[in-house]
């Protein structure tokens, strides 16, 4: 009796903590969520594409650099990666919708 509460507990933490990245994953990212992507992206995407995104080790991402590039396809990049290149890939930490939220913004302008 005992063990089966206790269960049923850890299946309610697990939905609890589960909600809101089922919530990231069906629209787009709350504004919550927009400055925590942000941090992300000059924390960890700027380590390679730079702080300002101009580029480094990876390409730049600013607007310019962009232009003609389909944001779906960026977006399979962050998602994915390149394989055989440093681009790893970011599916564990972002849900489809925030990658290519993320790409839009790269391509619209966004600052990190
Ligand atoms: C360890 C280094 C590294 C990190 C960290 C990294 N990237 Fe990259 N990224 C690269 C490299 C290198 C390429 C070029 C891959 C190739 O040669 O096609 C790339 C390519 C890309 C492209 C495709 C650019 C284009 O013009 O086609 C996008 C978009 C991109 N990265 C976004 C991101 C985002 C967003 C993050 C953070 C969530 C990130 N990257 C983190 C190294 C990195």
């Amino acid at each position: 009796m005992l063990e089966r509460r206790s269960r049923a507990g850890a299946l309610l933490l697990l939905a609890v903590a589960l909600a809101p990245a089922l919530a990231a994953a069906a629209g787009p990212p709350s504004a919550e969520r927009q400055a925590a992507l942000l941090y992300l992206l000059r924390q960890d995407c700027g380590s390679c594409h730079g702080m300002t995104l101009k580029g480094g080790l990876g390409p730049s991402l600013l607007p310019e650099a962009l232009e003609g590039k389909d944001s779906e396809g960026l977006a399979e990049i962050i998602l994915h990666g390149v394989r055989g290149t440093p681009m790893p890939p970011w599916d564990v930490e972002l849900s489809p919708e925030e990658a290519r939220w993320l790409a839009r913004e790269l391509k619209s302008g966004i600052r990190p």
